[in-house]
């Protein structure tokens, strides 16, 4: 089939990457001329695991190509998918510029008949916008509007597209099904379980799935809060409720919160829409500003733990919004270094793949290149994401060079019994803290530390 795919980004990239694979031949196109020139070139624009060896397959076949001239890219189309972006406007309402931008772009140039797919994530309502404005600039031509959400994780999207759990499909017309259906046809008969649904409830469905799984950590981050006040550990709670497959155990790690280009704006969209609908939904409103404690949360500890904060040296162990993807956007990391800074700290951060981004958007952010370097001198580490890295790291060589042993453990990546034994003051998050016997004067020095208490016997107040 000929596909068009309009929107370059991560949905956008992936699909098109996915649609050739599966065999169809697929244009990609974008308003970005530097996004393009790099694509033509086979590089993708951002990191993300098994991509750039599938593009650079695609391309080589002659399946998969790119343009910044939509028209080219819509002129034989069967069908079209919109993969651009939805940003948050100021209040939440997602923006949807780019959507009416592209279905004007469809009118004009994709041939009639043609079946039209959102797979942007957007607000109950939107394709019946795109509708319009089919009708009012395509003419005589006739399209056929369908819903087909997608689900894929950053840093796991080439799987998630290949082997999804389920394929979405909204629809209002038998023409959208059938083509959808043999677009498809590969995976489906490979096994992937199809719902198909009316539009709304496609739209909704997608922003349903986000909402929840926000829901579920801001519920895990508020609980880790009890469990700090209660002595009891979050993780072991969290795998007690996960083991009843009613609840189940994803998304329910307590940390800093969650971050991306997809959560934050996706409950703040499942709010404004619901208030617009005349149901404010103030559950929605709770999971942001408990997201939102989460990283106060770590802050408070550090502060707590340090006591006055000028004059102390950090290092930040992760900027990524999580591992495996160099995307900083939104990233409860940058967040907490924005605090640490404003708190007057020195932050020393480093990360994987996602340095060099925290960069442009944090300039005052003194980088290192790894964890030792940030830790030397450190008076704290503050572990952001979690990288498997971070996991593995030389406890007594960190020991040796850090001016205080302590830990701060945003993302729970690290073993208390190891860190005890290693000799740090180690604040783990919803579980009890690591402390070496009471001393008058606060932390020691890397060389004066003792043995920390062994964890039976630890104190559960920092
Ligand atoms: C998400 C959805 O998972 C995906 O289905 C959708 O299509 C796009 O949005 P992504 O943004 O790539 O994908 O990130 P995800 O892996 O879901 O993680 C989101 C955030 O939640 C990260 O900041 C992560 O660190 C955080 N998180 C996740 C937690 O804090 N705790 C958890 O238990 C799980």
């Amino acid at each position: 089939m000929k596909v068009a795919v309009m929107g370059t980004g991560h949905v956008g990239l992936v699909s098109c990457v996915t649609f050739a694979s599966i065999g169809h031949e697929v244009v990609g196109t974008d308003v970005d001329v530097a996004k393009i020139e790099l694509l033509e070139r086979g590089i993708p624009p951002f990191f993300e695991p098994g991509l750039e060896e599938a593009m650079k397959r695609e391309k080589a076949s002659g399946r998969l190509s790119f343009t910044t001239v939509a028209a080219e890219a819509l002129r034989d189309a069967e069908v079209v998918f919109i993969c651009v972006g939805t940003p948050a406007r100021a209040n939440g309402d997602a923006n949807l510029l780019a959507m009416e931008q592209s279905a004007g772009q469809i009118a004009r140039h994709a041939p009639d008949g043609a079946v039209v797919v959102e797979k942007s994530t957007v607000p109950a309502g939107t394709a019946d916008r795109v509708q319009t404005t089919l009708q009012r600039e395509g003419g005589e031509r006739r399209f056929h509007v369908a819903s087909n959400p997608e689900f894929l994780r950053e840093g796991a999207a080439m799987r998630d597209s290949l082997e999804p759990d389920r394929i979405v499909i909204g629809i209002e017309s038998p023409r959208s099904l059938e083509v959808l259906k043999r677009l498809y046809a590969p995976l489906l008969e490979a096994g992937v379980h199809l719902i198909v649904t009316d539009i709304r409830t496609a739209e909704l469905a997608k922003h349903a799935s986000n909402a929840f799984l926000s829901l579920k950590i801001s519920f895990a981050n508020a609980l880790a809060r009890v469990c700090e006040r209660a002595g009891a550990d979050v993780t072991a709670v969290a795998d007690v409720m996960g083991s009843d497959p009613r609840i189940g155990r994803a998304f329910l790690n307590a940390g800093i919160g969650y971050g991306g280009y997809c959560f934050p704006k996706d409950v703040a969209a499942l709010r404004r829409l619901s208030e617009r609908l005349g149901y404010p939904f103030p559950l929605l409103r709770e999971v942001e500003r408990l997201n939102d404690e989460a990283v106060e949360a770590a802050a408070t500890k550090v502060e707590e733990a340090l006591w006055n904060m000028e004059g102390k040296r950090i290092a930040l162990l992760g900027l990524a919004f999580k591992p495996g993807t160099d995307d900083v956007r939104f990233s409860p990391a940058l967040t907490l270094a924005r605090r640490l800074l404003a708190s007057g700290a020195h932050v020393v951060a480093c990360d994987p793949h996602a340095a060099s981004n925290a960069k442009d958007e944090l300039p005052e952010l003194e980088l290192a290149r790894d964890a030792y370097e940030a830790a030397s001198g450190a008076h704290a580490i503050v572990i952001a994401t979690d990288w498997e890295e971070f996991r593995n790291l030389d406890l007594a060589r960190l020991r040796g060079i850090m001016t205080y042993p302590m830990v701060v453990d945003g993302r729970n990546l690290l073993d208390s019994v190891e860190m005890a034994e290693a000799g740090f003051w180690y604040y783990p998050t919803g579980r009890p803290p690591v402390v070496p016997a009471p001393t008058t004067s606060g932390p020691a020095s890397a060389e004066a530390v003792e043995p920390a208490v062994p964890i039976g016997q630890r104190s559960t107040t920092p």
